[in-house]
């Protein structure tokens, strides 16, 4: 006896691809089931103009399957250096939809990012004048702050202040891990927050009772209980500020087994069964495709994809890959540590 629901296509808007030999492995496991996705320019060195969102654009075409429908979405990495000019013709083109805010050192290849917003002030004044959203990595990096209070302080101290200086600016909070990022998401005009498929299944304790599990390290960490409950509400609340974004994060194996292992979760081989039983754990499945594929494209400006994907419930757990290869080496598949019996119908 098998369940099925039938979804408009879904759209990631966070996703890294990487270059090279990873993106070449990973761009297929997104196009299998996502119909677009905003790719994130945290490359070495970062996607920082029109010219190199345009050349990565066409790499990332050219890994794909010739029988893939999947459009990536570019975004230009903010530096201190970024002219408006670049942005705003990027922009105008149709290439680039977005602009990454990554605080300097706040996650993997972030140090050219933003250490003084001063310094980025007339791009962002230009972006709310074209409408065309910031994407902020919300995590404050000051040394003394506490790492689980780095969302919550960035709001305070950053976000907030921000917004209110520049109120037509608008702004997806990525990655929201937090109740005080549910809460300020709510309501607040021009904004919107994407939330991962992970973090609505860890929380800390998974990460590290009874040993470290480097697979489920990403940043922002996985909070406490509470918060992972708070991010379950807002995807099933039917509240449209709140989408997909997985921040499908792929590194390989050897340098999440490490003594300093990397960040990131590698989602996008079974996010969308994930998801399908996380919605269903929640009494929501109805609710599932306003996350995955209405609300993302709405607050982006963009039609909702005509093509569909259907999901299966079956009574044998799915077997999931533990692994994809790469030629940079193996990439652990997220495994939630519970059986799922959600799959994509091929
Ligand atoms: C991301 C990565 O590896 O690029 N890592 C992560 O833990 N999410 C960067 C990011 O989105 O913070
Ligand atoms: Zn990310």
């Amino acid at each position: 006896m098998s369940q099925t629901l039938t979804l408009r296509r879904p759209d990631d808007m966070h996703l890294h691809l990487r270059d090279g030999a990873m993106l070449a492995a990973v761009a297929p496991e997104s196009a299998r089931d996502f119909a677009r996705a905003i790719i994130m320019p945290n490359l070495v060195p970062p996607v920082a103009t029109g010219a190199e969102a345009a050349a990565y654009r066409a790499r990332i075409l050219a890994a794909l399957p010739e029988d893939a429908a999947f459009e990536p979405l570019m975004t230009l990495y903010l530096t201190e250096a970024t002219d408006p000019a670049d942005v705003a013709a990027a922009a105008a083109s149709g290439l680039v939809k977005a602009v990454k805010l990554y605080p300097a050192g706040a996650t993997t290849n972030s140090h050219g990012g933003v250490r003084d917003l001063t310094k980025v002030r007339a791009v962002l004044e230009k972006m709310a004048e074209i409408g065309l959203p910031l994407c902020t990595h919300g995590e404050v990096t000051t040394p003394e702050v506490d790492i689980f209070d780095r969302e919550a302080v960035f709001i305070d101290t950053v976000l907030d202040p921000l917004r209110r200086s520049l109120p037509d600016l608008r702004i997806v909070m990525e990655h929201i891990t937090t109740e005080e990022g549910v809460a300020y998401a709510a309501e607040a005009k021009n904004l919107a927050a994407t939330i991962t498929t992970h973090h609505l299944i860890l929380n800390r304790n998974h990460l590290l009772v009874g040993g470290i599990r480097p697979h489920y390290y990403c940043l922002p960490v996985a909070k406490r209980e509470k918060h992972r409950l708070a991010l379950r509400r807002a995807v099933t609340s039917g509240n449209p500020r709140y989408f997909l974004g997985t921040d499908s994060a792929p590194h390989v194996d050897a340098l999440k087994e490490h003594a300093c292992g990397c960040a990131g979760c590698f989602t996008a081989t079974n996010t969308m069964p994930l998801l399908a039983h996380v919605f269903e754990e929640e009494g929501a499945l109805d609710r599932l495709e306003a996350f995955t594929s209405l609300n993302g494209a709405a607050f982006y400006g963009l039609p909702p994809n005509s093509a569909r994907l259907t999901l299966v419930k079956s009574a044998e757990p799915t077997a999931f890959p533990d692994k994809i290869t790469s030629g940079a080496g193996p990439v652990t598949v997220f495994n939630p540590g519970f059986p799922v019996h959600w799959r994509v119908a091929s």
